[in-house]
């Protein structure tokens, strides 16, 4: 047996949804730069579930069919009702979602059509539940979503209870876009091995979203908000990142298992950090993250990945920072739903080995002479 740590190199499926090829990004056979910058992210979901971009009129009824399932089950809201006010905001999700499927009759109906209706209704629902977490635990009352718009306004929407900004919309939504797939992410691969027990389509979703949660994966970009408020400013940044990398700490938001020679999703995170930043008239986020790149790419070699410039993306759209990780799931369920489907289409278990290292030959020592 040859162990590969952490998988890595290994291609443990084959996958017509997205691609990395020479560091470029793919949806579908689409570029990802022609994406951000061209579709909205009920088109790329529309292409993640069904392989081609809608035409008007099924984009048309693809956000009616949000709109119409985004609503989430009064008990469900109930029970977040009762969650300790310090729960975490990535456990409240995974909860949430898992409670869903008690609510949902066809919750363990395995055709593709109920289960293509249950990746529309979980992808409608999420926002639902993380808008109404955030409210809930500063003691207001969930806002009920709109119907007719995009999972971008409704979301912000929901959180604010006020009619968001069309540039915080448009940021927004390009963000979802760029988190839509990638490929066989740690999350993904939970959730399809998950679903390759025939299991059903929300005990994927809420693999998936417990394995976004750590900070390795989905959570650095929270961890990344975290770095830039202990930096506090600008003139903080470079005595910062030197002691870290002189600990051999790792810096949240660096590096990346496939790309090596850097994530084609950070520079329009970047552009959008600066933009904004520039919008609201403070640049202190964006030259302070800038300057952390020039340091952490000068020393070791290693680029920004998608969650580094998200930080100050969201920061600056007064996104509260425990909710960027919850968001990310927002827009990764589109991807997680897909290889759900996928996985259902040419089923076969995951079941991988270990190389056994523990003792042999023991015995079972009588209790007493333990
Ligand atoms: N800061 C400092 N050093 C780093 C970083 C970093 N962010 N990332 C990797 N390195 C170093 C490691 O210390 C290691 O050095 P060594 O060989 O001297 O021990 C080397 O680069 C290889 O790193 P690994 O952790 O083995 O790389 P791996 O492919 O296993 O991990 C990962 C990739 C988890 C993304 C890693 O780069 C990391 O921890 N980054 C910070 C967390 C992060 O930003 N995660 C988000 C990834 S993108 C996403 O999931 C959405």
């Amino acid at each position: 047996m040859t162990v590969t740590k952490g998988l890595e190199g290994i291609v443990a499926t084959t996958s017509s949804i997205s691609s990395i090829i020479d560091g470029v990004l793919t949806y579908r056979g689409i570029n990802i730069d022609d994406l951000a910058e061209h579709a909205s992210f009920e088109e790329v979901a529309y292409l993640l579930w069904y392989g081609k971009l809608p035409n008007q009129s099924e984009l048309d009824e693809l956000i009616k069919k949000f709109g119409e399932s985004a609503a989430v089950p009064a008990q469900v809201l109930d029970q977040i009702k009762l969650y300790p006010s310090k729960t975490n905001s990535m456990a409240a999700l995974r909860t949430a979602v898992s409670s869903l499927a008690l609510y949902d009759e066809s919750a363990n109906e395995m055709s593709q059509e109920a289960n293509i209706k249950k990746a529309i209704k979980l992808q409608a629902q999420i926002p639902t539940i993380v808008a109404a977490f955030a409210r809930i635990r500063e003691g207001k009352e969930p806002v009920a979503p709109k119907s007719g718009v995009s999972i971008a306004y409704n979301f912000l929407y929901m959180l604010t209870g006020q009619e968001p900004d069309q540039v915080a919309v448009k940021a927004l939504d390009q963000a979802l876009v760029l988190h839509a797939d990638h490929e066989l992410n740690a999350s993904t691969f939970a959730a399809r091995v998950t679903v390759a027990t025939l299991s059903d389509i929300y005990s994927g979703v809420t693999s998936a979203i417990g394995a976004l949660k750590g900070p390795l994966h989905g959570g650095a970009n929270e961890a990344v908000m975290v770095m830039l408020e202990e930096i506090g400013s600008f003139g903080n940044v470079e005595s910062y990142i030197n002691e870290k990398l002189a600990n051999k700490e790792k810096i949240m938001g660096f590096g990346h298992r496939v790309y090596k020679n850097g994530d084609p999703r950070a520079k329009h995170l970047q552009k959008m950090s600066r933009e904004l930043g520039k919008l609201t008239g403070n640049m202190e986020l964006y030259e302070m993250s800038v300057k952390i790149e020039e340091l952490v790419t000068g020393q070791k070699g290693l680029k920004p990945n998608v969650d580094f410039y998200s930080a100050s993306v969201y920061t600056t759209l007064q996104i509260p920072r425990d909710l960027f990780t919850p968001i990310f799931a927002i827009s990764r369920c589109t991807g997680w739903t897909a290889h759900i489907l996928e996985q259902y289409e040419n089923n076969r278990l995951i079941r991988p080995r270990a190389e056994y290292t523990g003792p042999v030959d023991q015995k079972v020592t009588p209790i007493a002479q333990r």
